[in-house]
């Protein structure tokens, strides 16, 4: 495996998982299928599969903010069993607190665990590394998408998580900002040694930043395919080995996609 990734050194297990959501008239969607995956203590890993295949559900089981039916989440040994900031979690659709600053924002997981005042450098410094200088006063209404978007990977990252949780943090970027962050990003990880966990649908951005990337079948979300990517960093979108994973990839999604699906039970 790439980047000394050892298989002895599995920092998250994830065991047999099951999710069904319920409606209160009997209906029900099976979210999530017998889902198995470790994952690499400082691995860079993404998550791509079709729109509605189960991806925010399982980010959101592993930050534990919802529980499996069945099966277990195992973190450092042990269980997931609710949110907790050693976890850190960018959301789908930003989620930055509307009535605070840039740097209000990157210091509430401070705050919550009381540990403000004696690192309060520590904002000035996230500041500084997203670019974000001359802007520690506005609020998310007064900058752009892309900075909203580093102001809360930086959030998620002050507290030095075991695990990022990234859920299509730049779903809603040109492709310069897009770039941009995902250099950023690369950045973090490589300086902080976080184990990261990145859901996207772009294909290009799964071979760009990660380690392996995990490709999901359709309803009920199973996963269908592990792959690695061995390329060395940085990585060039047009060489020819990239477009040959990029290839394989959405070959592997097709195939996913064109697999047998249970409709809703209505
Ligand atoms: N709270 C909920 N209640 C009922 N059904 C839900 C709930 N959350 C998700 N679902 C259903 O579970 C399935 C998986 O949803 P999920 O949000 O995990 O998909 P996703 O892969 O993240 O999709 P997208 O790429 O569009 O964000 C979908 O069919 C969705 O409708
Ligand atoms: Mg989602």
């Amino acid at each position: 495996m790439s980047r000394n990734l050892s298989a002895a050194d599995i920092i998250l297990r994830i065991e047999n998982v099951n999710r069904t959501y319920y409606d209160n008239s009997d209906n029900h969607v099976e979210a999530l299928s017998n889902i198995n995956l470790n994952v690499y203590r400082g691995e860079f890993l993404s998550i791509i599969g079709s729109s509605g295949c189960g991806k925010t559900t399982l980010l959101r089981l592993i930050a534990g903010l919802d529980k499996p039916e069945s099966g277990s989440l195992i973190l450092d040994g042990e269980q997931i069993t609710g949110p907790d900031p050693e976890r850190g979690y960018v959301f789908q659709h930003g989620g930055l607190f509307q009535w605070l600053t840039v740097e209000k924002n990157i210091a509430t997981g401070l705050k919550a665990r009381h540990v403000y005042r004696e690192n309060k450098e520590k904002v000035k410094n996230f500041i500084e590394l997203i670019g974000l200088n001359g802007f520690e006063k506005a609020f998310p209404h007064q900058i752009s998408g892309g900075m909203a978007q580093r102001v809360a990977i930086a959030r998620a990252l002050i507290n030095n998580p075991k695990l990022l949780l990234l859920d299509e943090p730049m779903g809603a970027l040109d492709s310069f900002t897009r770039a941009d962050i995902q250099d950023k990003l690369l950045q973090l990880h490589r300086e902080n040694n976080t184990t990261m966990i990145l859901v996207t649908h772009d294909v290009d951005e799964a071979i760009y930043l990660s380690d392996r990337v995990v490709i999901m079948t359709p309803r009920p979300g199973k996963i269908s395919e592990i792959m690695e990517i061995g390329l060395p960093h940085p990585r060039h979108r047009g060489g020819s080995e990239f477009l040959s994973i990029r290839r394989s990839i959405l070959e592997k999604l097709q195939l996913a996609s064109a697999m047998p699906q249970p409709e809703y039970n209505i």
